[in-house]
């Protein structure tokens, strides 16, 4: 057996019951943190940080085949990894109540820092499932 071929066998990732229809689940394998999303009753792999400043997307929402990280709202198709939403800036001109010149100023610099962040589309892993187990091939 090759290097190339043991280096991309299928791991064993979840219990399918951990990844019901509509859900999310973070796992960690061979030093990679990934996201197993279950969109039509078919469970996808993604790498959980986002690519735009790392944020775990697990932890935001999945509505259909679409997840918006949490940290800023890119959203990416889990069926493919495709990008197809960027991230958005917070706009203090949205707020509620006014708040103070310095906060202001900070999301004023973190919002000229973000534009220069680019976003690309997430990697992904195939899966397969046997028996009550995901596979995640690494
Ligand atoms: S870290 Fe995901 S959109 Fe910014």
């Amino acid at each position: 057996m090759s290097n190339q071929t043991e280096q991309h066998q299928f791991i064993d990732a979840s219990d399918t019951k951990d990844v019901p229809p509509g859900k999310m689940k973070h796992v960690e394998a061979e030093e990679k943190e990934i996201l197993l999303a279950n969109t039509d009753g078919k469970v996808y792999a993604l790498c959980d940080r986002c690519s735009h400043m790392n944020a775990p997307l697990s932890m935001g929402t999945l509505n259909g085949k679409v997840i918006t990280c949490p940290m800023h709202g890119a959203r990416f198709d889990v069926t493919t990894g495709k990008k197809v939403g960027e991230p958005m800036a917070p706009d203090p001109s949205k707020f509620p109540e006014p708040i103070p010149e310095g906060l202001q100023k900070m999301f004023a610099r973190s919002a000229e820092i973000m534009s220069k962040v680019k976003t690309y589309d997430q990697p992904t892993y195939e899966t397969r499932v046997e028996g009550n187990r995901v596979k995640v091939r690494m």
